[in-house]
């Protein structure tokens, strides 16, 4: 089963949720462990897992499905949205602000007690079987006016907020991991939680708990603390010429 270190009740909530055939919404910061924990929870309800990664031209016939020329013939091939209803799976749209707010509708019928995706254009209405749930994640950080959801949608949803773990748990998700010295992750996550009160300063994200996953493993994997660091709390998180100074300062100040 995919590792999954708890940061709260968010377990309990999930399996709460899933008995009660309720979706589920995840916000949080960029790679907090909203993947990780669908992930983790599927397998622990034991329930395939179907993942859409949204973008602004996905269209409702993407997650339904559509008719295609197979061969010389017109066949139906289901999407992950009615493959998921039809097998009792997990559907999750990550990121799924990015998704046009009217496609999303297709969701409606699926999340509340009817449990039904009509297919107009089969000509069929799909019966959700037990275990089929929909879970969708997005960074409320990211979010524009022209990227929100409709609150017809939102409210169909309980919500999980995430973000990042405390500096404990963190250094012990750092550890397990990437397989680094406790010492170097107790650095790492100062440098993530000191990088994170940047953003008043104009950084646009801090240091995800994945970017101080990446700067153990480069570690671990024999390169300076220095020049790790370097690569991905600094490299990977501006471009700007001011932010690049601060973020290095901020090395300087915590590895000396
Ligand atoms: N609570 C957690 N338990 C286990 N691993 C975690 C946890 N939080 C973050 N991680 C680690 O951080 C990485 C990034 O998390 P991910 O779930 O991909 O982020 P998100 O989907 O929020 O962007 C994961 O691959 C995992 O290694
Ligand atoms: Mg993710």
């Amino acid at each position: 089963m995919a590792w999954y270190k708890p940061l709260g009740d968010e377990i309990a909530l999930f399996e709460t949720a899933a008995r009660r055939k309720l979706p589920v919404l995840i916000k949080g910061p960029t790679g907090c462990g909203k993947t990780r924990f669908v992930r983790h929870m599927a397998e622990r309800l034991e329930r395939p897992l179907i993942t859409v990664a949204c973008q602004e031209d996905l269209s409702a016939a993407d997650l339904t499905g559509r008719y295609v020329l197979e061969g010389g013939d017109t066949v139906w091939r289901d999407g992950p949205l009615t493959r998921a209803a039809r097998e009792g799976a997990i559907c999750y749209l990550d990121e799924v602000v990015e998704a046009r707010a009217d496609v999303l509708t297709v969701l409606h019928p699926l999340t509340d007690d009817r449990r039904v995706l009509p297919l107009e254009r089969l000509g069929e209405e799909v019966e959700a079987a037990e275990g089929f749930q929909v879970v969708i994640s997005y960074n409320p950080g990211y979010q524009s006016m022209r990227k929100e959801l409709k609150e017809s949608t939102r409210q169909r949803f309980v919500s999980l907020s995430f973000d990042y773990p405390k500096p404990e748990l963190e250094r012990e998700i750092v550890v397990h991991e990437s397989g680094c010295d406790p010492k170097i992750a107790a650095q790492l996550v100062q440098l993530g939680v000191r990088s994170r009160k940047l953003k008043e300063h104009g950084l646009a994200e801090g240091a995800s708990t994945r970017l101080l996953i990446y700067a153990a493993s480069l570690v671990e994997a024999g390169l300076s603390l220095e020049t790790a660091c370097e690569a991905t709390l600094v490299g990977s998180l501006t471009d700007d010429a001011e932010l690049t100074a601060a973020l290095r300062e901020l090395l300087r100040a915590v590895l000396g």
